[in-house]
């Protein structure tokens, strides 16, 4: 059964002197639990795609499920609860609180889910620990290696219990060892807890830990391969 199916998605923006058409008729199934690259060069609408996907941005045409919900149907305070308690998104900027520490990032959203205080703390705790930064939890983001935020902004994604992980060129500003620790913590996450991770890369190294890749081109799908 496909968790998520994307019809016919098209996303143009006009906010520029030029239209440009980031994203031309994308069609795309994907299984509970799959691990899937979305490649391509750069400007072929992999951020755009991913944004769509999780909600962030509107579609101008075409249709986005995942699970029983129509997501582009969603009035904006509705798509707000679905993002929360259904989506983990990792940015490639990382997108950390500055002035919060690495366990107030990731207790912010169960926060805002309305988790109490004694659970927060121990879900912050387990998930800092799980990625390997069990003794920087009170560490605040500009403290940290650009592996280690990303780690912390990883355990972020999580804390909501998300079904899927949303991932923009997670790997982008790491070298290749926080690399491979990412991936591992991905990758262990995916097969123990069947979370489904979608997430772009240029990376090749990420590319070949993926079971599925799927390439875009000029805002449309030109291959889509399962290893
Ligand atoms: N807010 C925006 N307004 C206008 N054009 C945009 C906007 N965001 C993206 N674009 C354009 O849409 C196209 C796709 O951009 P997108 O960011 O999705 O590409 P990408 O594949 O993620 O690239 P990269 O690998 O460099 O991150 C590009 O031509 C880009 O210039
Ligand atoms: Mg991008």
């Amino acid at each position: 059964m496909n968790v998520i199916e994307v019809k016919n998605l098209e996303k143009t923006y006009n906010d520029s002197e030029v239209q440009v058409h980031a994203v031309q008729g994308i069609n795309l199934e994907i299984e509970e639990g799959e691990f899937t690259a979305i490649v391509g060069p750069s400007g072929c609408g992999k951020t755009t795609f991913l944004n769509m996907l999780g909600g962030l941005d509107q579609p101008s045409v075409g249709d986005i499920r995942i699970g029983d919900t129509l997501v582009h149907e969603l009035k904006p305070s509705e798509l707000i609860d679905f993002r929360l308690h259904n989506i983990g998104f990792v940015f490639q900027a990382y997108n950390l609180i500055p002035v919060l520490t690495a366990k107030e990032n990731v207790e912010f959203i169960m926060q805002l889910q309305g988790r109490d205080k004694t659970e927060r703390d121990k879900r912050a705790i387990d998930l800092l620990t799980e990625v390997g930064l069990g003794d920087r939890i009170d560490s605040r983001p500009s403290r940290l290696s650009g592996g280690q935020q990303q780690r912390v902004a990883v355990a972020r994604a999580l804390a909501s219990k998300p079904k899927f992980v949303l991932a923009d060129e997670p790997t982008a500003n790491l070298d290749s060892k926080s690399t491979e620790t990412l991936l591992d913590i991905m990758e262990k996450l995916n097969k123990e807890e069947n979370i489904t991770f979608i997430f772009s890369t240029h990376d090749m190294r990420v590319v070949n830990k993926a079971r599925r890749v799927v390439t875009l081109e000029d805002g449309k799908i030109i291959s889509d391969e399962r290893k």
